[in-house]
């Protein structure tokens, strides 16, 4: 597809190094964002999706560095930078950060402060990234509260977070993510806090305000349900790698790896309850820490092929490619253009 990059992540490493030890949390992301486009992120707890997100905005918790990588913004535009280069305090990375990249949070309470009114939150995140009068930040803030849906925009701008409801919150996220116009938008689970059918309501709105403005939608979650619902390319990430990439109809038509299969059959039905347990696949996933040696998902695979597998390590999917990195799969056949 002819839609242009927006984000093309590569080989993309971050390690927590501690007394304990290093712990290498990603090890060789790669991927592309497209405009108008919807990357689903999915894989267990642990596996490096809110990691990924944090290093985009570089906000990675200390003592987290990246230690290769490049994720380039705007590739071949004017516009190009790669944010690993960036200090992470600097005037540009706070540009980005808000400005040209939005992040969505799981609670959406971590972007707001209990101590101010959500037009004040609204208002002051429009200012940080527009040369506009109060008055104008002001009606630009109404102006997005009626664009997530939030009735009476006038009044509610003088609520606290707290007299709000939960899918009422999650609405005022999404606002403070747009509030700086993003190309680039990050949801980290953005609808596993709430309840089923405020959930849907929340997707639709993220879909519809995805095509109005075009954005790249970087979508995270753990739940395969939001993924078919939402997503056009999927990343299957497993122990910091994406260990599967491909259009969301081949991932459920013909699931390349074994852990992505695994994933699905976690999954009774499409749209089942969130936060399932992956009974399918034995065992957990290992911790950073404690990489197991070859492919990283052999202890667990029922497909293993012994020795290829345990010592040697499946090469990455080319980005903007099909596949899995998987020795089980004969990749000169399933790595598609
Ligand atoms: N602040 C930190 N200090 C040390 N290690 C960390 C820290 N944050 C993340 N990690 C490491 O990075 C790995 C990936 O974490 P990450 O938060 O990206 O997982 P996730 O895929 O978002 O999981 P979840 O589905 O639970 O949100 C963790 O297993 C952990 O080992
Ligand atoms: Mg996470």
């Amino acid at each position: 597809m002819a839609d242009r990059t927006s984000l093309a992540v590569r080989d993309l490493a971050v390690e927590f190094r501690s007394e304990q030890g290093v712990v290498r949390a990603l090890d060789g992301v790669s991927f592309d964002l497209h405009a108008g486009r919807t990357l689903g992120v999915v894989g267990e707890s642990g596996c490096g999706k809110s990691v990924t997100a944090r290093s985009i905005l570089r906000i990675v918790d200390r003592p987290g560095r990246i230690t290769a990588g490049r994720m380039i913004l705007d590739p071949g535009t004017p516009r190009e930078v790669d944010l690993a280069q960036l200090d992470p305090e600097s005037k540009e990375m706070r540009g980005v950060r808000g400005g040209r990249v939005g992040l969505i949070f799981q609670e959406p309470m971590t972007a707001l402060s209990v101590h101010y009114t959500v037009g004040n939150q609204i208002m002051e995140a429009v200012l940080q990234h527009a040369d506009i009068s109060k008055a104008e930040a002001q009606n630009r803030a109404i102006e997005l509260l009626r664009e997530v849906g939030i009735p009476r925009p006038e009044t509610r701008i003088s609520a606290y977070p707290f007299e709000l409801s939960g899918g009422l919150r999650q609405r005022v996220g999404i606002a403070m993510a747009l509030a700086g116009d993003p190309e680039i938008v990050i949801a980290d689970e953005p609808t596993t806090a709430l309840d089923v059918t405020t959930q849907a309501q929340i997707l639709s709105l993220l879909r519809r305000l995805q095509e109005e403005k075009n954005i790249a939608l970087m979508l995270i979650t753990h739940d395969m349900g939001v993924i078919a619902e939402m997503a056009d390319e999927v990343a299957v990430m497993y122990l910091g790698r994406v260990v599967e990439f491909a259009p969301v109809e081949e991932v459920f038509s013909e699931p390349r790896h074994p852990y992505t299969r695994a994933l699905l059959r976690a999954v009774p039905s499409i749209l089942a309850t969130p936060r399932q347990r992956l009974s399918t696949i034995g065992g957990a996933v290992p911790h950073p820490g404690a990489r197991p040696s070859g492919c990283p998902f052999h202890p667990r695979c029922s497909e293993q092929l012994g020795a290829l597998c345990t010592e040697q390590s499946p090469r990455p999917v080319p980005p903007g490619r099909s596949g899995a990195a998987c020795f089980k799969v004969d990749q000169s056949e399933a790595v598609t253009a």
